[in-house]
């Protein structure tokens, strides 16, 4: 994460972008690293340290770099390559004259590298960044203008990029460049600045501009440009940031997991990004088991904790459906202990967030032992689990600070759903243009959550008035049933309020019995166009309870005419395939948790009791 700034007020430019970084640093400390350019310097000054900011502080403290007059920082999550010192940013190229940073992912890296090295380049390091800071020194040495080699660079780029690159030939300038990431331009006195988000300069100025899509920007001590890729003059919008410095790191919204939620479009766009290749196969580079094994995969076991382990939940209604392949899902502290039958035909695939979950560290070690292999879905680079796993496939949902997890599981659901494709392609369980039109559905899903979440406030005002509640059930069918434990696990967790769900088909077998005049019950509605009848039982149930005078708050698909009639608050959500309903039937849950939580006055980033990663059995 990029905090870049120019020219000098009271603090040195290392300074001031050191300490954009620290506000910055909640969105991803794997490494940290920073690049000065001035009169004094020869080429770029540069530090970077694997590890968090204060490794690079004090490096800084060892080993100073020179006075300068611009500098650029960035604090890294990784997602290509590891977080070691050498793939920590900036990236370096034209002769060590020119230092990149970047933040989103470049899904054609790896055709762009090959490019790049059969032109001479020698790569020294993993990332797809550095590819970029090799493209835009090359466009550089043609025409000796930064700021039309990164617009000309930016075009070659396929993904999500925020970039911002300084050169030794003009000390007094930082060049940025922007395409589906953040990119914030803020206004001084004779000095300016860029980053992520205007936490990175919230102390020196509140005047800012917020670049546009495919936009560059040209800051020096006295001047902001803004052009489009193609060179021609564009306009930026112009705003006064009231927020303090708090706030700011929240990127305005009143705490983390607020962000979170909002963030949750991003973090499955991003996990679906750079998965297919030209012809729109699945490919998953990272996950390095022998394909052979892959094939003789017989059972699939999913290992994993709390929400983790409910987005294997859904993952098993998609992969057995895909894949026909059994999969069975289990808590990752009782599969270790139950002497669980695994053996080299059996796929172990460990879901977690952080990577540290012992528990599911445990279980891994456990079914490694008995001949297994293991495929971990993990969000944190560096983590241990990754390292201990036969191959990794990481999520991109960024870093989750608030201590419930939101973004993260529709994450992990994206990703446990790119390989059940990946194996029902792999084993011809499924033809390519089946495939191709699943990823079509999951690739539309960002732009439907978004909808979800601009529909929030209804959610919010309806929990609001429902903070006196002590006792809430939340009931769903098929993918649906896990979306209930989630729910409830989310009330449990935020409002400590108890909660309980389960399988609608189940309420007649005993829960029944908890439904009294006025208790709030969530129901998730499947979809009406879905198949075998799962939608008449699920309004067959919400009429059972609501004639024991349950208050049925329902979450049902746009245009479901036929809920509306038994239920006493919809949540309307877009159409969508069964499977990928659990991507968008969450949501208005997680915002319900939150939102009544906050009314009771509690912390929803700091739930009493828990802790974001739990590294004791
Ligand atoms: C719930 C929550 C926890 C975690 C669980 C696993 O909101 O956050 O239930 O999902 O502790 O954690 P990870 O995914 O880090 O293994």
């Amino acid at each position: 994460d990029e905090g870049g700034q120019e020219a000098a007020g009271s603090a040195t430019p290392l300074a001031v972008a050191l300490e954009g970084l620290r506000r910055l640093e909640y969105r991803g400390y794997d490494s940290a690293g920073v690049a000065l350019v001035g009169p004094g310097i020869d080429g770029v000054a540069t530090a970077k340290k694997a590890g968090k900011l204060a490794n690079l502080v004090e490096e800084l403290g060892l080993r100073p770099l020179p006075a300068a007059t611009s500098a650029i920082g960035h604090t890294r999550w990784a997602t290509h390559g590891g977080p070691t010192d050498t793939n920590a940013h900036p990236h370096l190229a034209d002769g060590d004259r020119l230092a990149v940073i970047h933040n989103g992912i470049i899904e054609n890296f790896g055709e762009l590298r090959t490019e790049l090295a059969a032109g001479g380049v020698q790569f020294r390091s993993e990332t797809d960044t550095e590819v970029a800071a090799h493209l835009v020194a090359r466009e550089y040495r043609a025409t000796k203008d930064l700021t039309r080699a990164m617009a000309t660079a930016a075009t070659r780029l396929q993904g999500t990029f925020t970039l911002l690159a300084v050169h030794a030939d003009h000390p007094r300038t930082v060049v940025g460049a922007r395409h589906d990431s953040p990119l914030v331009v803020g206004i001084g006195d004779g000095e300016n600045f860029l980053g992520s988000d205007v936490a990175a300069f919230i102390a020196h100025t509140n005047e800012a501009m917020e670049l546009g899509q495919d936009q560059v920007v040209t800051i020096t001590p006295s001047s902001v440009e803004v052009t489009d890729f193609a060179g021609n003059p564009a306009e930026a919008k112009r705003y006064t940031v009231d927020w303090d410095a708090a706030a700011a790191e929240k990127g305005g919204f009143d705490s983390f997991m607020d962000k979170e939620i909002h963030d949750q479009p991003h973090a499955v766009a991003d996990t679906l990004l750079g998965r297919t290749d030209a012809a729109g196969r699945l490919v998953l580079d990272d996950l390095r088991i022998d394909e052979s094994v892959l094939r003789a995969v017989n059972k699939i076991i999913v290992v994993a904790c709390g929400t983790a382990a409910y987005s294997g939940h859904v993952a098993k209604y998609a992969i057995e459906h895909w894949c026909r392949i059994p999969v069975e899902v289990e808590l990752a502290h009782e599969f270790r202990y139950r002497d669980p039958i695994v053996d080299e035909r059996t796929l172990v695939v460990a879901v977690t967030q952080s990577g540290e979950t012992m528990d599911t560290l445990m279980a891994v070690r456990h079914a490694r032992e008995q001949g297994a292999k293991v495929v971990s879905i993990v969000n944190t680079h560096g983590s241990t689990i990754p390292r201990e796993s036969d191959a990794v496939l990481y999520t991109h949902a960024g870093p989750e600070i608030a201590v419930a997890s939101t973004k993260a599981f529709l994450a992990q659901i994206t990703a446990a759903y790119l390989l059940g494709l990946y194996l029902a392609q792999l084993r011809g369980n499924k033809f390519p243009d089946e495939i191709a039109a699943l990823l079509d559905d999951l690739r539309d899903m960002p732009r439907k959550i978004q909808t979800v979440i601009e529909r929030g406030e209804y959610v919010r005002a309806t929990a609001r008035s429902m903070s006196s509640s002590d006792k809430v059930l939340f009931l769903g069918r098929h993918v649906g049933f896990p979306v209930a434990l989630e729910g409830a696990l989310k009330l449990k967790e935020l409002a400590y309020i108890h909660a309980e769900g389960f399988a609608a088909g189940e309420l007649k077998h005993g829960p029944i019995a908890l439904i009294d005049e006025g208790q709030p019950v969530f129901v998730v509605v499947p979809s009406p166009r879905g198949r075998d009848s799962l939608h008449s039982k699920v309004v067959s149930n919400i009429q059972e309870i609501r004639a024991r005078g349950a208050r049925t708050l329902v979450i049902a698909e746009d245009g479901d005419d036929e809920v509306r009639d038994y239920a006493d608050e919809v949540f309307w959500i877009p159409k969508a395939p069964t499977l990928l309903q659990p991507l968008l039937a969450v949501v208005p849950l997680q915002i319900f948790a939150m939102a009544l939580a906050t009314a009771k006055g509690l912390d929803v980033d700091q739930p009493r009791n828990l802790a974001k990663s739990v590294t004791v059995e």
